[in-house]
């Protein structure tokens, strides 16, 4: 069934498809297939925080709707429904599986789980900071051990450091879009002490297709210290809904669930999951749509003399051979909103891949500000 954006704000009522439509940013449109993300009132490109702008499956739009009138229940049965589908989806038993308010709430439950105000937390550096900032707020110690050269996790440091903390991996990795080659991670996980936990953030796992790149879910088996974070705000499209789940051995599961609240997961958001886990097209078209616009992009700023580090990811850094502040503020000026300053990479900027039409207004703006910021 086609569901038009116009049926889609009917549905939610004036009011609801107000707050939805935000005046400021771009509206998903309830299909990858149908014309890309457009714009609601103003033309910001809002290229800042590795959104999908093609947003969730239709049949979760569909599901969404249908579900209104749940908004008294508890979502106790959605939960069942879908810890089950993201069990078989990932070969583990139901009590495998945390859902999470975002994946960000499964990070922040390994921090006070595994870190506590005693305890170690060993991060790459620059990699995604939210669990950094939750063991710090914890009173643990924070250890950030730099990328190596090739911007993978200097993993034989990272567990030097370690000694029984909590060691956090992102794979892909944030900000840089770089991987971790899947043989070094193996290796330090079959090494590890079992005191060691090891967080592997997985969050853009369905854009990476190196060959040198695996998701560490079949170890968790093998690796009671394991625990793998998974999103669905990005291939499936769902950032402003909050999901996301955490894959585990049973005892690990049970140590993250003591601290978090009950309930953590909205009814919507979880009737939107499982209806984009039925949509065989979400992933195919999200990375398809994807590695297309983002080739069309490297494409152009090659041509114009700037370098990318390999990306993996749905965003890019790009090397933009200056100080990156003054160009993200120009950007801004210009209405597209890019990443922020990363520190350990003060001549980077992050860009996430939106439309290729948001791609084009990218690259206009950018040369429009190179132009008027050359060095
Ligand atoms: C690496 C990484 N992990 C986790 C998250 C948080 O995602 P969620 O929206 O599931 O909380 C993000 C968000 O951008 C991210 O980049």
């Amino acid at each position: 069934m086609t569901i038009s954006r116009r049926k889609f704000a009917q549905l939610l009522g004036a009011g609801a498809a107000a707050t939805v439509a935000r005046p400021a940013l771009s509206f998903c449109k309830p299909a990858a297939a149908e014309s890309p993300a457009q714009f609601a009132g103003s033309s910001i490109v809002r290229l800042s925080s590795n959104e999908n702008p093609y947003g969730p499956s239709r049949q979760a739009l569909k599901a969404m709707s249908d579900a209104f009138g749940l908004a008294c229940r508890y979502p106790d049965e959605h939960t069942g429904v879908l810890v089950e589908s993201l069990a078989k989806l990932n070969a583990v038993q139901p009590d495998q599986i945390l859902l999470g308010d975002g994946s960000g709430e499964i990070l922040k439950l390994c921090a006070e789980a595994f870190t506590g105000a005693r305890g170690k937390l060993i991060s790459a550096d620059p990699t995604f900071e939210a669990i950094v900032k939750y063991a710090a707020a914890g009173g643990a110690e924070v250890v950030k051990v730099p990328l190596t050269s090739s911007y993978s996790h200097d993993l034989s440091r990272m567990m030097a450091a370690a000694n029984g903390g909590l060691v956090y991996i992102c794979n892909p990795n944030n900000p840089t879009a770089s991987i971790t080659p899947k043989d070094e991670i193996r290796e330090i996980i079959s090494k590890a002490s079992p005191q060691t936990m090891i967080l592997v953030d997985e969050a853009y796992f369905h854009y990476a297709d190196s060959p040198d790149y695996e998701s560490v879910i079949p170890l968790i088996k093998d690796h009671p210290n394991l625990i793998v974070a998974r999103t669905f705000s990005k291939i499936y499209g769902m950032a402003g809904l909050r999901c996301g789940y955490g894959v585990a051995q049973k005892g690990a599961i049970e140590r993250l669930r003591k601290y978090q609240a009950w309930d953590s997961v909205n009814i919507m958001a979880l009737t939107a999951a499982i209806a984009n886990l039925n949509d065989p097209d979400q992933v195919v078209d999200g990375r398809r749509l994807n590695s297309e616009a983002r080739a069309f992009t490297i494409g152009e700023l090659d041509r114009r003399g700037y370098k990318t580090i390999p990306s993996q990811a749905n965003f890019i850094m790009v090397d933009v051979k200056r100080p990156v502040v003054p160009l993200i503020n120009g950007l801004k000026q210009r209405k597209v909103e890019v990443g922020r300053l990363f520190p350990a990479l003060p001549n980077h900027l992050r860009v996430t891949i939106g439309t290729k039409a948001e791609m084009e207004a990218f690259l206009s703006a950018l040369r429009e500000v190179t132009g008027s910021t050359a060095t």
